[in-house]
């Protein structure tokens, strides 16, 4: 009996009880909605087949996946369910509990970003939204609970992409940023709207947040399609946006937690992470880092990946899903970085560093 009191103590204490009850709450674009533009008129969408072809229920979600993405995996990992997307009515009562997804495909750093893409919820609408949350939260577990929750909670927001690859880098070539602004000083400009919108999120209550950078732009199937090489090199252009915009970034978050006095932000390195399998696939067990598993034209990166698109059978062998969103097996791999990669990957620390240093929340 004694003995396996011990146990069941011992268990007790072993299973991360604060952590299986933080909230999570994301923010973002196409890399990390699980279904919000599915409520809103706009061309930047994934609900309809094969989106979704291996997620549990096989049916799309609205995810720009096969199957999971990045905030599905990070919740596994935390030991939550699945954020649902604000707009989704099943939002309500316990479920709140678990916290929100406010991303919305298409959107960028600046309010000029997606505008091709009609109604999408840029960042601001997500803070205010973030907003409107907190005081149904409130109403749900009262008002200093609420705001103990969102202060304990693991915040994730991803941005950028959409700046250089649906702004900048838009054709014609001569795009208005383009115009306006250098390459460097156009990633520089990035970085000081980006500082602001990570200040407004900690005024909101945010005080651990992953920020990711963006990705290796130049060799996502899409870029490779319309501006890379002849054969198949990744289009150096965005492929240095994406080696200045990080670095700044993790500088610009050394600022900004100096300047709250905690390390509140922390940046994963996505850019390395998605280098390490796109320059060697077969490493990690992928056919190929250049062709899209869904889509049509040069390595099926040009339009969108719908029912009349090429399919590839087996989407754990291919880094790319669509021509710009990884697989759910390459969004594993980042992952994996974000829990337990060295500083090169996550500065100042990873995921499974935080989940430790916050297990008595
Ligand atoms: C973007 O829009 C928000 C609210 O709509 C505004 O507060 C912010 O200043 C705008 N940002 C820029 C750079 O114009
Ligand atoms: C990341 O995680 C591993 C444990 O999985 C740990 O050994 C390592 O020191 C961590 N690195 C940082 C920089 O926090």
């Amino acid at each position: 009996m004694a003995t396996s009191a011990v146990v069941v103590l011992l268990l007790a204490m072993a299973m991360p009880q604060g952590e299986a009850a933080r909230a999570f709450f994301v923010f973002g674009d196409s890399l990390v909605d699980s279904g919000n533009n599915n409520y809103l008129t706009t061309t930047a969408r994934a609900d309809a087949p094969p989106y979704g072809i291996d997620y549990p229920t096989h049916r799309p979600t609205g995810r720009f996946s096969n199957g999971l993405n990045l905030p599905d995996i990070i919740s596994e990992q935390i030991g939550s369910e699945p954020t649902i997307p604000y707009l989704n009515p099943e939002l309500t009562g316990e479920n709140l509990l678990v916290g929100a997804n406010f991303a919305s495909a298409g959107i960028g750093i600046l309010n000029d970003t997606g505008v091709q893409f009609l109604t999408i919820i840029r960042i601001f609408q997500q803070f205010e939204y973030f907003q409107e949350y907190q005081q149904r939260l409130a109403e749900l577990i009262g008002e200093e609970q609420a705001q103990e929750r969102v202060n304990n909670a693991l915040v994730l927001i991803t941005l950028g992409g959409n700046d250089f690859v649906n702004n900048y880098f838009l054709n014609p070539p001569l795009t208005t940023r383009r115009r306006q602004f250098s390459l460097p000083a156009f990633s520089a400009f990035l970085i000081s709207e980006y500082k602001k919108i990570l200040a407004r999120l900690y005024e909101l209550g945010a005080r651990r947040v992953l920020v990711t950078g963006t990705g290796p732009l130049g060799c996502v199937p899409s870029q490779l399609a319309t501006q890379g090489g002849n054969s198949g090199q990744c289009a150096p252009e965005p492929q240095q946006a994406g080696a200045l915009f990080n670095p700044q970034l993790v500088d610009m978050i050394k600022e900004l937690n100096q300047e709250v006095g905690a390390d509140v932000f922390v940046t994963a390195n996505a850019f390395q992470s998605n280098m390490d399998f796109i320059k060697d696939p077969q490493k990690f067990g992928f056919v190929t880092s250049k062709v899209a598993c869904c889509g049509q034209g040069p390595y099926n990166g040009l339009g969108v990946c719908n029912v009349l698109s090429n399919l590839c059978p087996d989407r754990n062998v291919y880094a790319f899903w669509d021509a710009f969103h990884p697989t759910e097996r390459a969004t594993r791999l980042i992952v994996q970085q974000i829990m337990t990669g060295t500083t090169d990957y996550m500065y100042p620390m990873n995921l499974s560093t935080i989940m430790a240093l916050d297990s008595n929340l």
